[in-house]
């Protein structure tokens, strides 16, 4: 019992020092690599995702370092798909919920100070609906495990989904090439990734992509 508790801090303090780390990486590049994998993304992503027409995708838009989706979103829009980005619900504060984006959306800051569409429950699509889930990490690693920012936010709106084994939305981590690690020491509830994206790799694992 005592052995299990002492490995079990022992794990949460490692993927806290992982997160501390990468962190710091990514909050290190410069203007000018963000902006060029920003635009190597955008390609990369053209290349490998092949979308139905109109496809619902979830996205995010970019914080603390993480790999610029501005350009892809503006892609997206471009070739008429359509746009959902995350919402904290405002009843639970530990789901997220995904509403339509559009150029003119009106925007508030949640409490983490990032910008989400200001809540509109006829915009919001069951996430089963969406077709693609594009998540941001913090790390991952050889297996497609994934460690995010600490929150639980993706790990519990993706509970069901993973439980069910629902064939939407197919999850695709994006990520600067530099969030890649070794190993990643995972949690029961760490929900598994079957893509990830970077700007110059695509990353598939099929045993984990539950069709
Ligand atoms: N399916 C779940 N049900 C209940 N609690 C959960 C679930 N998933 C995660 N949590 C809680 O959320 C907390 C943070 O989880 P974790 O460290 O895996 O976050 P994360 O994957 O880094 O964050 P995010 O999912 O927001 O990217 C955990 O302490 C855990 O108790
Ligand atoms: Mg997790």
């Amino acid at each position: 019992m005592k052995k299990n508790s002492c490995y079990k801090s022992n794990k949460a303090h490692i993927r806290k020092e992982i997160r501390v780390e990468v962190r710091k990486l990514r909050n290190r590049l410069d203007e000018k690599f963000q902006t060029q994998a920003e635009s190597d993304l955008s390609m990369n992503f053209t290349q490998h995702v092949k979308l139905p027409k109109n496809a619902a995708v979830g996205v995010y838009l970019p914080n603390d370092g993480e790999v610029r989706t501005n350009l892809l979103i503006q892609q997206l829009w471009k070739e008429n798909h359509l746009v959902y980005l995350p919402v904290i619900h405002p009843f639970s504060g530990t789901h997220l919920l995904f509403q339509k984006y559009e150029k003119n959306s009106t925007m508030k800051e949640n409490r983490y100070a990032i910008l989400e569409p200001k809540l509109n429950c006829s915009e919001i699509c069951p996430i089963s609906q969406l077709d693609i889930l594009l998540m941001p990490l913090v790390a991952f690693d050889d297996s497609g495990n994934r460690l995010g920012m600490g929150g639980g936010y993706y790990d519990r709106t993706l509970a069901t989904y993973y439980e069910k084994s629902w064939s939407t939305p197919k999850l695709i981590g994006l990520a600067h090439d530099c969030q890649k690690v070794g190993e990643l020491p995972i949690e029961a509830w760490d929900v598994p990734l079957p893509a990830i994206l970077t700007p110059t790799k695509f990353y598939q694992w099929p045993s984990t992509h539950k069709d």
